[in-house]
């Protein structure tokens, strides 16, 4: 490469003003479509502002992937400690993802390096540095909100880590100086705790649902506006990215999958050298999204051709398993020709149509040996509800 050629290579004109605005962990100042969380967020905690009262509070929030459940309690957790400190009350926020610290001990260390940044890490038992906490929290007349993020894993792993936090106000000298929320994709996972926890836990619930397209457009717009130069993205761009990921329309309503097909489609532009994004763009960020994955083709697939791909992703649909026998998948394709009134075709024609979805990359087929025969298995590289969602019979 040429001198000029490198210094070109970094110097090109961004279409970002502040790409970092587009990133999954920032946290935007404002949240439209969640007003109604953080005022529920408000009116339960609404008594940490009390300065003479301890109670103890704990909030569940709970919802899929990418409905806005960090970024909701991280924005929460700064503004009622600022609403704290302007009433001279001691209060501080502190946010554990339990994917990340996924043991009791971790997460009580957790607290303590967040209160005092340059604590040693080693040498305390768990037991040593919950006392350790429980005095400090009682010299410094401090108390604390926690966010216990993806607690899905806490609980699978140590379920009595939460056990501990409900017993907080009698190991406290009486007074409950940590509240907590609880931030879960599983709901169900509380059946798994023990029915004191639960009765305590269940009467504060706060649900995310999955975003619908309207409500993505909103989002999108607004941080597009602090991320983007100006006219970067027009609103057919904006409404074509809500739509697809709206849940009211073909997707999962995630927020995060929404701005990083953003975020995708604005790089794709850059690289491009122009100034503005194109449906193109859009269209191209989708598909790498999914390697292999492409609308194209799987409009252009043959009647059994997509009775046989949803069969296979709705065999994915029941099952964890990571390849599928082929008769399985064999029984599915018979199961939805009777639902649509087509006739199944016999194997060898069967077999045909698979083989073709294999080399249009849209499946991968495995043989693999079982005893003293070969049995064929199916894989798939992209999520099957996307292409079931895709699949128009
Ligand atoms: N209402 C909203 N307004 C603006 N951005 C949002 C909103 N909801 C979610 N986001 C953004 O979408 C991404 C995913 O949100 P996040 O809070 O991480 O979801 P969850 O924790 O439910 O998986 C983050 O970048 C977040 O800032
Ligand atoms: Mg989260």
């Amino acid at each position: 490469m040429t001198e000029n050629n490198i210094s070109r290579l970094f110097n090109f004109p961004s279409l970002f003003k502040d790409e970092s605005k587009l990133f999954p962990e920032y946290v935007p100042s404002h949240l439209p479509h969640r007003e109604e969380q953080l005022n529920l967020l408000a009116s339960y905690f609404n008594g940490l502002l009390n300065y003479n009262d301890f109670p103890f509070y704990r909030v569940i929030c709970y919802g899929p992937v990418g409905t806005g459940k960090t970024a909701v309690v991280k924005f929460f957790g700064k503004l009622i400690a600022d609403e704290a400190s302007k009433r001279g009350i001691n209060l501080q926020y502190i946010h554990v993802n339990c994917q990340i610290e996924r043991t009791k001990f971790m997460v009580v260390r957790k607290i303590i390096e967040s209160l005092i940044p340059n604590i040693p890490k080693r040498g305390f038992s768990p037991q040593q540095l919950l006392d350790w906490l429980i005095d400090y929290l009682e010299e410094e007349n401090l108390r604390i909100l926690l966010t216990l993020d993806e607690a899905d894993y806490l609980i699978r792993s140590e379920a009595d880590t939460l056990y501990d936090l409900t017993r907080f106000p009698e190991i406290s000298k009486g007074k409950s100086r940590i509240s907590f929320v609880l931030v879960l994709r599983d709901i169900s996972l509380l059946y798994r705790l023990n029915e004191s926890i639960l009765s305590t836990l269940q009467k504060n619930m706060i649900k995310f649902n999955p975003y619908t397209s309207k409500e993505l457009y909103t989002i999108l717009k607004e941080r597009a506006d602090e991320a983007l130069q100006s006219d970067v993205v027009n609103d057919n761009i904006i409404m074509e990215i809500s739509n697809r990921v709206g849940y009211d329309r073909q997707g999962n309503g995630d927020a995060r999958f929404a701005l990083e097909i953003l975020w995708r489609s604005v790089k794709i532009a850059e690289m491009k050298m122009l100034n503005k994004v194109t449906l193109e763009h859009v269209k191209l960020a989708f598909s790498e999204m999914y390697p292999g994955f492409n609308q194209e083709i799987i409009q252009s697939l043959d009647r059994h051709e997509k009775i046989i791909l949803k069969a296979i992703a709705r065999s994915f649909k029941n099952s964890e398993e990571s390849s599928i026998p082929i008769n399985r998948v064999k029984e599915n394709y018979n199961l939805i020709c009777e639902e649509y009134g087509e006739s199944p075709r016999r194997y060898t024609q069967f077999w045909t149509y698979v083989r073709n979805l294999k080399n249009k990359g849209l499946i991968n087929v495995q043989v693999k040996s079982i005893g003293r025969g070969r049995r064929s298995f199916i894989s798939l590289d992209i999520p099957s509800e996307i292409i079931e969602k895709n699949l128009d019979l």
